[in-house]
């Protein structure tokens, strides 16, 4: 790679802006190999005072822990589906198991609180920079990834289910796998929210 090289930028430039939410999937497995150098293009994120605040959790596909997590968003969609007909209460916790159950790959992120809020914030922002390191590794290598904060996040032992005992703040459940459609997305021109002085 060469800085400044009009190959390079273009690249860079063009990842950054086709990069999709994905969450329709192929049944192409993802490798726990792949799943690492994602990891390893993530812990290179930004981090002031070098705290390095993510916490990875890998739900591998048909394990132990990704058959507990299910079950514990079955439960909470259960309970706080706001739909009191039990039936659709049960469709909404079955669909919801079957989204955690499916994902070829899924990864939770979580940022470490720290002692202070201050750092508590930095570390947040430190760890949303790495999970979009993660999304562009990916959709380097033809993956996509789904960011979600949803329902998937809401559980409040999620974090002890995981194993994670310092306070913490959940960043997103990450879906990984290769797309199995070509979502589109637009933004407003950046001079829309740009102010020069
Ligand atoms: C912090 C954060 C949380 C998100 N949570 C969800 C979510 O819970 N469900 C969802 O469908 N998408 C979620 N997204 C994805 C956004 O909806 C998505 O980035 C947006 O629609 C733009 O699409 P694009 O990523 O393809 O450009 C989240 C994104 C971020 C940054």
């Amino acid at each position: 790679m060469t800085h400044g090289d009009p190959m390079t930028i273009e690249v860079l430039d063009r990842l950054i802006k086709s990069r999709r939410t994905v969450r329709d999937f192929s049944a192409d497995p993802v490798s726990d190999a792949t799943v690492s150098e994602l990891i390893d293009a993530a812990v290179w994120a930004p981090n002031h005072r070098m705290t390095e605040p993510w916490r990875f959790f890998v739900l591998k596909k048909d394990g132990e822990g990704r058959k507990r997590v299910g079950d514990l968003i079955h439960a909470w969609t259960f309970e706080n589906t706001p739909n009191p007909n039990p039936d659709r209460k049960q469709a909404s916790a079955d669909a919801a198991r079957r989204e955690v159950l499916d994902a070829p790959a899924l990864v939770y992120a979580y940022s470490l609180s720290g002692d202070s809020d201050e750092i508590a914030e930095e570390n947040y922002a430190a760890v949303a920079c790495a999970v979009q390191n993660f999304m562009l590794a990916a959709h380097a290598r033809g993956l996509g990834v789904g960011w979600s904060t949803g329902k998937v996040c809401k559980p409040p032992d999620l974090a002890a289910t995981l194993g994670l005992t310092e306070p913490a703040r959940i960043s997103g459940c990450l879906y990984v796998g290769y797309p199995a459609a070509a979502p589109t997305s637009s933004r407003r021109d950046s001079s829309a929210v740009t102010t020069w002085l």
